[in-house]
């Protein structure tokens, strides 16, 4: 079977994973710390405003919370989105408005968001489609004009850097995800970067029941550290060691993992400009990380495509089926970008551990299917 997704884990992983076994702690310590340190070089950010999570759902839950949304409020989501980030945003009390997206990015453009912005709407939640930016730097001058807060779900955004601005990074949070489909990998796990340090205090309260980092873990400077007495509720969202010590390994593997990532979608862009029935995604391949590699077909075409190289033992998905599809999120108004999308987008198998003769198996496979 030729995954669509897969990990890259090997002897390195093992190797820190034991490291931490041999030093009796588990839960969240060292390694963490130097996960968000390093983490933090990575996206160009000190660590004060970064902070690793039990994964990017969870992160989405508490950052939501942080950022005062409930009740009330209105957050705009375009309608091809993680369905976790929506009930992030339903759970704190606040409103999903959905808005509709480019069909040929499944991004949305700042029109579409600037349509569904009403006097109740306090924050837009976007996601970088496969890794691709899209609208990010108007959103988010959209965001300043209006007086909204951004979020960006970034989890397939890592790796990705507008004018050397890493994504995830444009807003006032970002959350990336480790699981286990992701280019990196902790098992699970997410990262959250907060703007504002009050944001991130409140974050790293909240993942810690809204005890904060004193009474909490092994390091404590208070003398009776056993008084847990939190001002507020809170959840556990915190990162373990084990994760963060992959996490290390797996960063410093992530800019080959990306190399081959784009070498193998610029494989496949040469191979599928000779079909005429199939339209491969458009990217900036000196901005976006590939998370996805997608064609599109007549709609007519792309479920059986999937049938036939499923047959040959070749997996593929759609992402992400419409919010405003789904009896959560339903809703009556036209998103026929979004419509469009989910009929004719067809993801094909891309992940660093493909072999070159994986791709051509999955091209030959394409150029043997029947229109
Ligand atoms: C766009 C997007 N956002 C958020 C998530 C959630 O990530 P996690 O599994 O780390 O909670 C995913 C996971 O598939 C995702 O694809």
């Amino acid at each position: 079977m030729i995954n669509l997704f897969q990990p890259s884990v090997g002897d390195d992983e093992l190797a820190a994973i034991k490291d931490v076994f041999s030093s009796s702690w588990l839960g969240p310590g060292d390694r963490v710390e130097q996960f968000e340190q390093a983490f933090g070089d990575y996206i160009g950010r000190p660590p004060s405003e970064v902070l690793a999570v039990s994964s990017c759902t969870e992160g989405l839950f508490q950052t939501v919370v942080a950022l005062g949304l409930g009740p009330g409020d209105e957050v705009i989501l375009p309608s091809i989105s993680f369905i976790g980030a929506a009930h992030a945003v339903r759970s704190s009390g606040a409103r999903v408005v959905l808005c509709d997206v480019d069909p040929a990015t499944l991004n949305p453009t700042v029109e579409h968001v600037e349509r569904a912005i009403t006097r109740a709407t306090r924050a837009a939640l976007i996601i970088h489609y496969g890794g691709a930016p899209g609208a990010l730097v108007e959103l988010s001058v959209l965001a300043e004009t209006r007086s909204l807060l951004l979020i960006e779900d970034a989890a397939l955004a890592l790796g990705s850097f507008v004018s050397e601005r890493a994504c995830g990074t444009f807003g006032d949070v970002g959350v990336w995800s480790f699981d286990s489909m992701k280019v990196l990998t902790t098992g699970d796990g997410g990262m959250v970067w907060c703007k504002s340090d009050a944001t991130a205090d409140r974050v790293r309260s909240s993942v810690r029941l809204g005890v904060g980092s004193s009474g909490f873990g092994r390091r404590t400077a208070s003398s009776r550290w056993w008084e847990m007495d939190p001002p507020t509720i809170g959840r556990k969202g915190t990162m373990n060691d084990v994760a963060a010590a992959m996490g290390l390994v797996q960063l410093e593997r992530l800019p080959g993992f990306l190399r081959r990532r784009s070498e193998i979608s610029t494989r496949y862009d040469e191979a599928l400009v000779d079909l005429p029935w199939v339209r491969p995604s458009k990217y900036n391949p000196g901005e976006a990380a590939r998370m996805f590699y997608w064609v599109q077909t007549a709609p007519e075409l792309r479920d059986r495509l999937a049938a036939h190289l499923l047959e040959r033992q070749i997996y593929t998905s759609f992402r992400y089926w419409p919010l405003h599809k789904t009896r959560m999120y339903r809703s009556n108004e036209a998103f026929p970008g979004a419509d469009h999308a989910a009929e004719s987008t067809l993801l094909l198998p891309l992940h660093q551990g493909l072999s070159d003769s994986d791709i051509e198996r999955v091209l030959d496979a394409i150029r043997g299917f029947a229109p």
